[in-house]
């Protein structure tokens, strides 16, 4: 089953719907970002990957094991930049849907956090356009 875009807003120290995130251009073409709300060990952990002008947001937690992806802030995508890898057991996603296509997560699904790009700058959707955003997803 695909990835839930509403479970990140239950989690504690979410971010509202609509903040803004940064600019694009904090993102290296092919690689990803970690960006965090909240303190201490309960703060909130999302992560965004980038394929030209083109992101995509997920919570930071693995289906394998629920633990975060990275040890590193930016440490997100394999080698070529063709795919998210989580850094503890290598299972690797796709940027497009979160489907986990290799290692230890197989058939899970990473859970999104709804993104677009305005004037290049990063921002989680508004709930509202929630359903504009799922019909736009590959499925
Ligand atoms: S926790 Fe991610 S692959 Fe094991």
């Amino acid at each position: 089953m695909a990835g839930d875009p509403r479970y990140w807003r239950m989690r504690p120290q979410a971010p509202a719907w609509g903040t803004v995130l940064g600019p694009l251009d904090d993102i290296r073409d092919g690689a990803g970002k970690e960006y965090r709300f909240g303190r201490g060990k309960g703060a909130f952990s999302m992560f965004v990957v980038r394929r030209g002008q083109a992101v995509w947001g997920y919570f930071n937690l693995c289906p394998h094991f629920s633990l975060p992806l990275n040890y590193r802030a930016e440490q997100f995508t394999n080698e070529d930049g063709s795919l998210i890898r989580c850094s503890m057991h290598f299972a690797e996603f796709r940027f497009e849907d979160g489907f986990c296509v290799a290692g230890a997560a197989e058939d899970c699904y990473l859970d999104p956090v709804p993104l677009t790009v305005a004037d290049g700058e990063i921002r989680i959707i508004d709930e509202a356009d929630l359903p504009i955003w799922e019909a736009s997803q590959i499925r």
